[in-house]
């Protein structure tokens, strides 16, 4: 069964094993020099990105989710507010890929940007990573190609709304 687990310390120390044992560091984090891998330096930077980024409240931009696939972590999932919209953010480890858990993981993400008000669920990737838009366009995102970067976006229904401007969720 997949579910998200509410990131927070026993979480985050989860996150990083999954990450190391299969995912590339830039699947899953901003570069930061050093040799390739996971070096100690890069896995200390990997934990203090999510601490800055969700669990300290002084910083926190984003909710992130620890993606539990019948208890043991697999990958991250994340929103981040953006105005009217939420932008979603999904990895897994190699493992986990074409599984059918990122469409899961999709459903759960798109339940909770509607419980938490937006309008929009947004979403970025790079023309190359077919997964990442296919998995998109099968929720009924619109995409747009823009050189190397495809946005997607999808309205989120709201009672009242209308729906002549796309497709409504
Ligand atoms: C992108 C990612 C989240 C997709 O999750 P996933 O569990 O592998 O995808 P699923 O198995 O749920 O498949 C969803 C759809 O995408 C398709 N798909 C999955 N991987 C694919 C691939 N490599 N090429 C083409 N289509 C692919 C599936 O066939 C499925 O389509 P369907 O609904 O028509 O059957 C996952 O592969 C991943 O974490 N990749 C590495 C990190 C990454 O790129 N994150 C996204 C950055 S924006």
């Amino acid at each position: 069964m997949t579910s998200l687990t509410p990131l927070d310390e026993p979480a985050l120390a989860r996150l990083l094993e999954a990450a190391v044992a299969g995912a590339d560091p830039l699947e899953v984090m901003p570069p930061v020099d050093g040799p390739p891998g996971w070096p100690p330096a890069r896995r200390e930077a990997f934990l203090a990105f999510h601490r800055a980024r969700s669990l300290d409240p002084a910083t926190a931009v984003e909710r992130t989710w620890v993606i539990d696939v019948d208890g043991a972590a697999v990958g991250a999932a994340r929103l981040e507010p953006h105005g009217d919209a939420v932008e979603a953010g999904v990895w897994l480890s190699r493992d986990a890929r074409g599984r059918g858990i990122g469409k899961q993981v999709a459903a759960l993400l798109l339940a909770e940007a509607r419980a938490s008000g937006a309008a929009r669920f947004v979403a970025s990737t790079t023309a190359g990573n077919h997964g990442a838009r296919a998995l998109l366009a099968g929720l009924g995102a619109g995409l747009t190609t823009e050189g190397d970067e495809v946005t997607a976006e999808l309205r989120l229904g709201s009672a009242g709304g209308s729906a002549a401007a796309g497709r409504e969720w």
